[in-house]
């Protein structure tokens, strides 16, 4: 469903340097990798927000960076994204920010009413109280409910793949644990493809089917989780238990 062939992209830097990876149509995948590696960098590739300097992303066969404009846009109706920092429009309620993850067409096309049942459907589906957020504005909602309205956002348009950037960073074991059970609920429900890129590795182990860890620019390892923790890659056992230890000092902190 989703292809990276051989992606390159440097800013001041190399970032990417010939990322080869592919997610399986219905998969639940997991990209870990340090902070700093172009894990968001290789998610905006898959929508064109970043253009490679080398190499191509195809999503259900869609070339993303080759077939032009249209095709960019028919990529864009397929895919939801999670945005790691929710990124909401602070001047618009919930209602404004949930209908604009609706492509453009769809919303010409769509009566008003339509609409609304779509907001109020993913609303609901991301656990909120649709009349009692709807007219909120990002800044009267808490940190989990905005990540929640994010959610909304990039499945109302009912996509075949959801891009995760980070969607329980920041938020305390409880609402982690919400969160992942809700993208494995919605990922089982809406039979979607996934790519959820996380910190949280024993999460993302237990959830997904296949997991790659990116360093260096490249795809470090790939393969299942039990294969994942049976890694004899020094640079991969190192990443495992460092993780490990930011996210038991982490919910510390946000407990106390
Ligand atoms: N638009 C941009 N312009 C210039 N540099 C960028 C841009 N986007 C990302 N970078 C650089 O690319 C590198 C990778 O960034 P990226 O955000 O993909 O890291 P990440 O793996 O997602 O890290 P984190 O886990 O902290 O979110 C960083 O050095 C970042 O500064
Ligand atoms: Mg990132």
């Amino acid at each position: 469903m989703i292809h990276y062939q051989h992606v390159w992209k440097s800013f001041d830097q190399p970032v990417l340097a010939g990322v080869d990876l592919e997610v399986a149509t219905g998969e639940m995948f997991a990209l870990f990798g340090p902070s700093g590696t172009g894990k968001s960098v290789l998610l905006k590739t898959t929508i064109g927000l970043i253009t490679p300097d080398r190499g191509d992303v195809s999503v259900a066969g869609i070339s993303v960076h080759r077939a032009g404009r249209e095709a960019l846009e028919e990529v864009r109706k397929k895919v939801g994204y999670v945005f790691q920092n929710a990124a909401l429009f602070d001047s618009q309620n919930v209602f404004g920010n949930v209908t604009m993850g609706l492509p453009e067409d769809e919303l010409r096309r769509l009566s008003n009413r339509e609409v609304a049942r779509r907001v109020w459907e993913s609303l609901e589906l991301v656990n909120l109280e649709p009349h009692a957020v709807l007219s909120k504005i990002p800044a009267e909602l808490s940190g989990g409910m905005r990540k929640r309205v994010g959610i909304a956002r990039a499945i109302v348009g009912r996509p075949e793949v959801l891009l995760w950037d980070e969607p329980t960073t920041g938020l305390d074991p409880v609402n982690t644990a919400a969160v992942e059970r809700l993208i494995k609920r919605l990922s089982d429900d809406l039979e979607v493809t996934s790519l959820l890129v996380t910190h949280d590795v024993e999460g993302g182990l237990l959830m997904c089917d296949r997991v790659a860890m990116l360093d260096g620019g490249v795809v470090r390892f790939c393969g299942t989780p039990d294969e994942f923790h049976a890694c004899p890659d020094p640079l991969v056992q190192a990443f495992i238990h460092r993780e490990a230890a930011e996210a038991a000092l982490s919910s510390i902190a946000a407990v106390s």
